[in-house]
């Protein structure tokens, strides 16, 4: 059990354009393993490769729903979603302590390469398709915060910016 430093909002990391994977072998296996621990010891549904200072093309999901096996995705991409809309409150584990309703698709097609080396396709509603958005938007160096309108998103950056002068994360 390996629980990888999380990265905070401030970090470049976490606005950087992760890399495609093109090869996927016991180094990733591990990676992927780390990151499970990691989401879990931070009780999170989802962690995408930069929130631990990976640049690369990797997230671990799990909604924790009876039905929903945990997930590892490797150049996991949107290939479809619906118009409906979903409204929702999210949060981050780069940004944790703030909250915000976020509006996602509600429901998407992804298709992945697993941890095998296989292709993954996978139909998502609910819970798990809002994840699914949130992670791979990391992987664009997109945080949920750019999805909020521009007033909330000054209003959560001044709470994160009083919370961080009061308990700085480290890295931040
Ligand atoms: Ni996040």
């Amino acid at each position: 059990m390996a629980v990888l430093r999380m990265r905070y909002l401030g970090d470049p990391v976490l606005r950087v354009e992760a890399e495609e994977i093109d090869t996927i072998g016991d180094d990733l296996r591990a990676l992927a393993r780390d990151m499970f621990d990691t989401m879990y010891a931070e009780d999170g549904v989802g962690l995408a490769g930069p929130q631990v200072g990976v640049g690369r093309r990797i997230i671990v999901v799990d909604p924790r729903e009876d039905g929903v096996q945990p997930l590892a995705l490797i150049n996991p991409e949107v290939v479809s979603e619906s118009d409906e809309i979903d409204r929702a409150e999210e949060g981050c584990l780069s940004i944790p302590g703030l909250r915000e309703l976020v509006d996602r698709r509600a429901a998407v097609v992804v298709e992945a390469t697993d941890l095998e080396g296989e292709p993954v396709r996978l139909e998502a509603g609910g819970l798990l398709a809002r994840i699914l958005q949130h992670e791979i938007d990391h992987l664009d160096g997109v945080l949920f915060l750019d999805r909020v309108s521009p007033l909330k998103r000054k209003m959560l950056l001044k709470k994160w910016e009083k919370m961080q002068a009061d308990a700085p994360k480290a890295g931040a």
